[in-house]
Order: structure tokens, then C-alpha cells, then sequence
């Protein structure tokens, strides 16, 4: 088959579509013919060296895709060959065939694109695992998304709204009527706008009961000042550096919580548990479509590196789509 491989470490221009040895499916694991995959931040962390896939992943990009069940190997009973799926991978979209555990096998939604269903698993298994699962986000309270423009954010801002939540989005003002498609979200400007006061504002001075960071260090004090009485804050990227300081006063007046969680690393029974969660919390909304793929586009996955350089000038909103064959 062919994959997209990283030459060496670098810019986009080292992605090259080429020949590689053909995945085969071991015990547990079924074989996608992958009709599309997405590109993840993370996609490009890998791509220049930062981001080792973890032990047992395949080489090449890609965390989630779409496709069709070719083969399906031992101890599998849920799958057959010919069903049309989305997949939650820990490497290996970027390729037009991926083994995949099938417990992080999902049902293409009623009424999705299969095409568009590969930019869904991703996204809703780290916003619903932190968001829902750890968060415990409920109907009346306040949600605050950093980066309401991506792909993480522009899903969380439909989640959040879709379970009765308050929505505040942080993005950059070029994409705020993109946004504002998605529904009833306040947003705020983070470059002319403070959040904190922002959110206290929406709140009447009360603030977050959940922030889904994905800035890290630039915003912890920040989202510890945004975070109501109770609050959770959920850290999931580090745009914003690794390091910061934590006032523990400020946070323990509020009996906060801060917590940092990583998708991809999580051991596969994990993975499944979040996947299985999707389905049955997460998958009816988006078939009654009240939670929507939000693709900005889609290109071929030969012009993957084109594909990158959109994403690292976050000029895209949503989801970048790589379509294979
Ligand atoms: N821990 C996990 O399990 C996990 C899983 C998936 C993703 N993630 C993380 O989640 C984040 C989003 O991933 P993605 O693939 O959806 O990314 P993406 O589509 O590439 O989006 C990145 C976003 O960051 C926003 N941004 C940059 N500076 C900002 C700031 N100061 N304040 C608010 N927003 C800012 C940009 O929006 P503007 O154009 O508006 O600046 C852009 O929309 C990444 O950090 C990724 O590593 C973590």
C-alpha cells in the first residue's frame, strides 16, 4: 500500500506518499480500506520529531480515519468485512489501509458523509472524555472552549451547547461568524478581549464551571481567575508552554480542579471505554444532528503537506480532511 511517510524531521515539505509494507490486522484487530483521515495538531508535532508515536503504533500519521472493513482477524465479533466505519488510531490514518483494535471501531453516524466521519472520532473521544466523562459538565452550566476555531474547539462548542451548557469560545475574530453557525456561543476576541472578564460578564461574575484549555502555561492563571466556585479546568494542549505557575490559594478558595489529560497515550481498553462512550453519549447527537462535522476542507492526501501548512497558520476552522483514493 502507500502511506504518508516523514522522510526526516522538518517542515511539510518532508511528507512523501510512498510505498510501504501492508498492515495486517493481529488478534483483536480488523483491516480499514481508509477512504479519509484528518489532520491533528498533533500530526505535525510528529512531523517534525517532537511526537514519537507510543510503543506498538504504526510509523506513519494519522489518529483517526474513515473507510471500509476488508478483513477482519481473530477474536472479532461486532465487525464484518464490507461495514463502513470511523476509527480512533494511536498512528497510521495517513495510509490507504490501517489494523485497527476493534474497540476503537465506530459506525459511521446516520446522515454523515463518510468522508467527513474520519474527522469525528478524535475530536469526540478527547471532548467527551474530558469534557463529560472527567468535567462531569451538566445542563445550566457554564462552558468556556479556548481555540473555539479548531478542530478540538469547533466540536466542543456543539457538545457543550448540545447538553444544555452555557458556551464561551475564545478565537481570533476572523472566525467568529464561522462560529456563530454553530449555534448560541459568546465569543470573545482573545486578542482585543480579556476572557476572565469576559466569562464573568456571560456568567454575572460567577465564571467557568469548565474550561477546556488547549494553551497551557500562557493561560493557566488566567483560566484559575475564570474558573467558578467548583470549577474544573481541563488542560489537553500546550500551545501556551508546559510550565507555569499555579496560585493553589486562588484555586483551593474555589475548590477547583486542574487536570491534564493525553489521548493517544491512554493503553487500548481505555481507548475503548472512551470510544464506547462516543457511541452511546455522543453519536445520537450528532445523528440527530445537533453536533455536526465541522470540515474546513478536504484535499487529497498526496497534498497532505499542503494540508499541514494550512493548519500550522490556523487559517482553517474545524477540521482539514486528507481524502485517500
Ligand atoms: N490531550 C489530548 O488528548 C488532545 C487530543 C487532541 C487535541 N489536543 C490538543 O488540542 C488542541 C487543538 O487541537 P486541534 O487539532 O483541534 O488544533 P487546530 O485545529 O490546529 O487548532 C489550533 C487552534 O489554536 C488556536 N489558538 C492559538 N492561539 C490561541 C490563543 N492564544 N487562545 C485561544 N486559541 C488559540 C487557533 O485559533 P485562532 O486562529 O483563533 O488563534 C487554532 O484554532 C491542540 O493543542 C492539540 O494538541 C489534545
Amino acid at each position: 500500500m502507500r502511506a504518508i511517510t516523514v522522510t526526516e524531521p522538518g517542515g511539510p515539505e518532508v511528507l512523501s506518499w510512498t510505498e510501504v509494507p501492508d498492515p495486517q490486522p493481529g488478534p483483536g484487530e480488523v483491516l480499514v480500506d481508509v477512504r479519509a483521515t484528518a489532520v491533528n495538531r498533533a500530526d505535525l508535532l510528529q512531523r517534525q520529531g517532537h511526537y514519537p508515536p507510543p510503543p506498538g503504533a504504526p510509523a506513519y500519521l494519522g489518529l483517526e480515519c474513515s473507510g471500509v472493513i476488508t478483513a477482519v482477524g481473530t477474536e472479532v465479533a461486532d465487525w464484518a468485512v464490507g461495514q463502513e466505519v470511523c476509527a480512533l488510531l494511536a498512528g497510521g490514518g495517513y495510509a490507504e489501509r490501517v489494523a485497527v483494535p476493534a474497540g476503537q471501531l465506530l459506525p459511521v453516524p446516520a446522515g454523515v458523509d463518510l468522508v467527513d466521519a474520519a474527522g469525528l472520532p478524535e475530536v469526540a473521544a478527547t471532548v467527551w472524555s474530558n469534557v463529560v466523562r472527567l468535567a462531569r459538565l451538566t445542563a445550566g452550566e457554564t462552558l468556556l472552549v479556548h481555540g473555539g476555531g479548531s478542530g478540538i474547539g469547533a466540536f466542543a462548542v456543539q457538545l457543550g451547547m448540545a447538553l444544555g451548557a452555557t458556551v464561551v469560545a475564545t478565537a481570533r475574530a476572523v472566525k467568529h461568524d464561522r462560529l456563530r453557525e454553530l449555534g448560541a456561543v459568546h465569543l470573545v476576541d482573545y486578542r482585543e478581549q480579556d476572557f476572565v472578564e469576559e466569562v464573568r460578564k456571560v456568567t454575572g461574575g460567577r465564571g467557568a464551571d469548565v474550561i477546556l484549555d488547549i494553551m497551557g502555561a500562557s493561560y493557566l492563571g488566567r483560566n484559575v481567575a475564570a474558573l467558578a466556585p467548583d470549577g474544573r479546568l481541563m488542560t489537553i494542549g500546550m500551545q501556551g508552554g508546559r510550565k507555569g505557575e499555579l496560585d493553589l490559594g486562588a484555586l483551593l478558595a474555589k475548590r477547583g480542579t486542574v487536570a491534564a489529560t493525553a489521548l493517544r497515550s491512554r493503553p487500548p481498553d481505555q481507548k475503548a471505554a472512551i470510544v464506547a462512550g462516543v457511541r452511546e453519549q455522543v453519536w445520537p447527537l450528532v445523528e440527530a444532528g445537533r453536533i455536526r462535522p465541522v470540515v474546513d476542507r478536504r484535499l487529497p492526501i498526496t497534498e497532505a503537506a499542503e494540508a499541514h501548512r494550512l493548519v500550522e497558520s490556523n487559517e482553517h476552522v474545524g477540521k482539514v480532511l486528507l481524502t485517500v483514493g
